[in-house]
Parts: structure tokens; C-alpha cells; sequence
């Protein structure tokens, strides 16, 4: 499956914990091309599980990624992002700068987030987490166009997930 993205935009990755967002990324992007909500917390509060520390962090973040899109570099945000107004401070930033915010959705079963999250040694929340954040992911896939995704591929389950390629648009 080929994603088209715009060679210059901000890519917000949107899935559970669990999804593979963070290896998704670290599969098609640089290291320095993606900001991670977790890099950020940790920057700011020394923890990058902190959740207290996720206002300050994405300040941060934001603030980042405006200085890589006022300098033409493609930037993608590797966060959550199940909640509309976590979407919207990047389609905010996206737009300061004249770039198209794009949305990649990994969208892979209950079940197999859970089972991973088990699995890892870096996270400690528990299974009703994981419910709470797959229902904001069912609602947010209605809602990513009329936030102002110009471009919203939606990733479903492990297969197409892992067959993903992504193909840059040149914008002139
Ligand atoms: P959060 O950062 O907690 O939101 O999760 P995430 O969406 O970034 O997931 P992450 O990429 O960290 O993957 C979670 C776990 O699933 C890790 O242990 C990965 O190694 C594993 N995982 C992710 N993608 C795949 C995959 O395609 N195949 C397999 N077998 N394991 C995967
Ligand atoms: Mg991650």
C-alpha cells in the first residue's frame, strides 16, 4: 500500500499504545525527523511516562516542530494523538507555517495492543488503558478530515501496516 505524503508536511501519527506507532516511525523516517511525546516528556520532567509532564512537553514539541517546518523539513509527531485538541495544536503549528498537516492511522486490534503492552517493560497502564484509548481512536477516525487533515491514510491491522510504503509528493 502506498501512502502519498506531501514532501513537505507534518505527519501526525495517530493509534493506540500499543499500534506501533514508534516503529512505524523509526522503520520510514530519520531519528531526527520524528518527535516522539515520549523523547519530550523526558526532555522536560526527566520521565518519559510522566504524564503530568505532557503539557509542558508538548509545548515543546510544538515549538520544535514550527523551527522544522519554517526550515522546509518534513516532520512527523509520534504521540497518540486520540484526542481532538492534541490534533488540533498540530494542525495549528501545520497551517502557521503553509503545510499540510497529514494523518497516518494505525489502526490494529484491542487485543494485540494489550497483548504487546504486556509484553514491554516501559509501560504499566492497564487493559481498560488500552479500551479507553481504541474507543477515542474509533470516534477520531470520523472526525480527522473536518479538523483539517488534508490527507488521512488509515492503516488496518498488522498486514497493511507492515506493507506500507510511503511515496513523497512533490509540491511544485
Ligand atoms: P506507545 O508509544 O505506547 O503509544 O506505543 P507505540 O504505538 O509506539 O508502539 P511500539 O511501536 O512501541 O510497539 C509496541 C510493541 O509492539 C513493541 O514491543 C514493538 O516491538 C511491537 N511491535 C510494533 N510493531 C510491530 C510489528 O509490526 N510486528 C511485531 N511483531 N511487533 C511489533
Ligand atoms: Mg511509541
Amino acid at each position: 500500500m502506498i501512502l502519498d505524503v506531501p514532501e513537505l508536511s507534518l505527519v501526525a501519527l495517530v493509534g493506540i499504545s500499543g499500534s506501533g506507532k514508534s516503529t512505524f516511525a523509526a522503520r520510514h523516517w530519520a531519528p531526527t525527523q520524528v518527535l516522539s511525546s515520549d523523547f519530550f516528556r523526558g526532555l522536560v520532567a526527566d520521565d518519559e511516562n510522566d504524564q503530568s509532564a505532557s503539557s509542558d512537553a508538548f509545548d515543546v514539541l510544538h515549538y520544535v516542530a514550527g523551527k522544522r517546518l519554517a526550515a522546509g523539513r518534513l516532520t512527523v509527531v509520534d504521540a497518540t494523538n486520540l484526542q481532538s485538541h492534541a490534533r488540533a495544536g498540530l494542525v495549528k503549528v501545520a497551517r502557521e507555517h503553509d503545510v499540510l498537516p497529514t494523518a497516518i492511522v494505525l489502526d490494529v486490534p484491542e487485543s494485540l495492543a494489550w497483548e504487546r503492552t504486556q509484553a514491554r517493560t516501559d509501560r504499566t497502564f492497564g487493559r481498560q488503558v488500552i479500551t479507553r484509548m481504541h474507543r477515542d481512536l474509533r470516534r477520531s477516525l470520523g472526525q480527522l478530515a473536518k479538523e483539517g487533515f488534508r490527507k488521512i491514510h488509515v492503516l488496518r491491522g498488522v498486514d497493511e501496516i507492515a506493507a506500507a510504503e510511503i511515496r513523497y509528493e512533490k509540491l511544485f
